[in-house]
């Protein structure tokens, strides 16, 4: 979708759309509009009861008066209340009314609109919400009837000068997060470890430098755990590794280094999962479709921080050459796993990322996002994700990110009582807890694997990747959880302004 902030409306009879707050106080736009039909915009209002409530929209087809071939009114709530989130609400709101109208052009006028933000800003967000709320997936539909294709195309914000100073960043985060929904929708058998890597390389046009481990020099470097995962697909594991350093300098500070779970299909390998629903595992790539995203944003938006991404890729399948419940394997660091589960495979993935990126980088800070547990979406459900976390402070600022962004996070507990709930017999650890507090073994899992004094979070996401129903700001199925998250985390926390 085109997104321009000119500074008069299309003369052709388009879209268009007109704040009203709280109370029903018309925008001078909405005035204007009412006025030129002989009130028929309050009349509307009136017999639709409508009290400006945020998001909320009556709809007039063929106005009276404007040349307009409809009339949207959509609810602004208070002023006070008039911030970010809510023009990308607003946003959200007129591209999924409009999406597949008919309407090809759409207009909304900000003018005199009372707000909590300079209306230059708001203009941006709004037009962001548009954007995130208008993707869709639709290269697999060959035979869709014209009336279900999308045809708003462009959406004009008027009312709003300056709005493109805070344009370019915000289209930088979309296209990130439109990058990861893109990865986590398509199918298995398009995005598996090898194809994920060669889908990634664009990304050094935009400054990043990718680094790729191949089986051999994961071989070399003892990464038994994520190789044990993959031992049963003809498809070869590999490790990504996407670097971007926007600090202007050749000898940068550590890096923050995001690490992301990319199981490109888990059927649950020997330990197989039943049949139902086996599909959705296509997306448990979504930790690390979510770390490609941010790296995509952040690097589009040149952000002044140093921030490395790793993702550990491999597909999850039973085979002749599978991993069997009981098998010992060693990890990069040395350790020993038992793998009770291969299901819980996510884990041993992680492990060997993680060791291999605090080895290569040396951060003082790790965040790892995963589709780590279906426990994580019964104590959660799908509006929060699990964080886990050694530090206050680190839970502090991934909390503010979330609250700030949308992308929520609720912190879970860990401790010594979880933790020795993995200690095996045979080996150093299991890979599986008792079903109880699986969301949480499997975190102590991963913290077997910090090193001393490394401020480390992990986000579960299991929860939060992938919906059943549209939101505000996405579709239903994929929906980008995390990008927006980690860019606010790095530019609230780590970049030079
Ligand atoms: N990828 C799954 C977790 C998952 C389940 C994500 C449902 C999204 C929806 C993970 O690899 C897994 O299978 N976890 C097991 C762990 C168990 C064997 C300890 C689970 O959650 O059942
Ligand atoms: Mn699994
Ligand atoms: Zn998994």
């Amino acid at each position: 979708m085109i997104i321009a902030y000119p500074s008069t409306a299309h003369d052709q009879p388009h879209a268009r759309i007109v704040l009203v707050g709280s109370g029903g106080a018309l925008s001078p736009a909405a005035a204007a509009a009412d006025a030129a039909g002989g009130g028929q915009l309050a009349r509307a209002l009136a017999a639709a009861r409508f009290d400006g409530e945020a998001g909320a929209i009556v709809e007039l087809l063929a106005p009276a008066g404007i040349a307009a071939t409809r009339l949207l009114a959509i609810g602004s709530g208070t002023a006070e209340g008039a911030d970010a989130a809510l023009f990308e609400k607003l946003g959200g709101a007129i591209a999924a009314r409009l999406q597949t109208s008919g309407e090809t052009r759409a207009s909304v006028d900000l003018g005199g609109v009372s707000a909590a933000i300079p209306l230059a800003e708001a203009a941006a967000h709004l037009a962001h919400g548009a954007m995130l709320r208008n993707w869709r997936f639709d290269k697999y539909h060959t035979t869709m009837k014209p009336k279900q294709k999308p045809t708003l195309a462009q959406l004009d914000v008027l009312g709003a000068t300056g709005a493109e100073a805070f344009h370019a960043r915000l289209a930088a985060i979309a296209d990130g997060v439109m990058r990861t929904r893109a990865l986590v929708t398509e199918p298995a058998n398009v995005i598996y470890p090898e194809s994920f890597v060669a889908a990634a390389q664009d990304l050094a046009a935009l400054g990043i430098t990718l680094t790729v481990l191949d089986v051999p020099a994961m071989e070399a470097l003892g990464m038994g755990a994520v190789l044990g995962v993959a031992q049963g697909s003809v498809r070869p594991a590999r490790i990504l590794a996407m670097q971007w350093n926007g600090t202007g300098s050749d000898t940068p500070p550590a890096p923050v280094v995001l690490v992301g779970k990319g199981v490109t299909f888990d059927t649950g390998g020997i330990s197989i999962k039943p049949a139902a629903g086996m599909e959705d595992m296509k997306w448990d790539m979504g930790g690390a479709a979510a770390v490609t995203g941010a790296m995509h944003a952040l690097a589009a938006r040149r952000a002044k921080a140093h921030v490395v991404g790793v993702v550990g890729l491999v597909e999850n399948m039973p085979d002749g050459n599978a991993q069997r419940p009981g098998d010992v394997v060693t990890s990069m660091s040395g350790q020993t796993i038992e793998v009770i589960n291969t299901d819980a495979e996510g884990r041993l993935v992680l492990c060997d990322a993680i060791w291999w990126a605090q080895e290569i980088w040396k951060p003082e800070v790790i965040v790892d996002l995963a589709t780590l547990t279906g426990a994580i979406i019964i104590s959660l459900g799908h509006d929060h994700a699990g964080m886990f976390t050694n530090d206050d402070g680190l839970a502090a600022q991934l909390s503010a990110a979330g609250e700030a962004t949308g992308d929520r996070l609720w912190r879970m507990p860990m401790g010594d009582s979880f933790d020795k709930l993995i200690d095996s017999p045979i080996a150093d650890m299991k890979n599986v807890g008792p079903r109880e507090g699986g969301s949480i073994t499997a975190a102590q899992f991963i913290k077997r694997f910090v090193k001393p004094g490394v401020k480390w979070a992990h986000l579960d996401i299991a929860g939060t990747v992938w919906v059943s129903k549209a939101g505000t700001l996405h579709e239903k199925g994929a929906t980008g959880f995390g990008v927006r998250l980690l860019d606010r985390f790095i530019a609230d926390n780590f970049e030079a302004r």
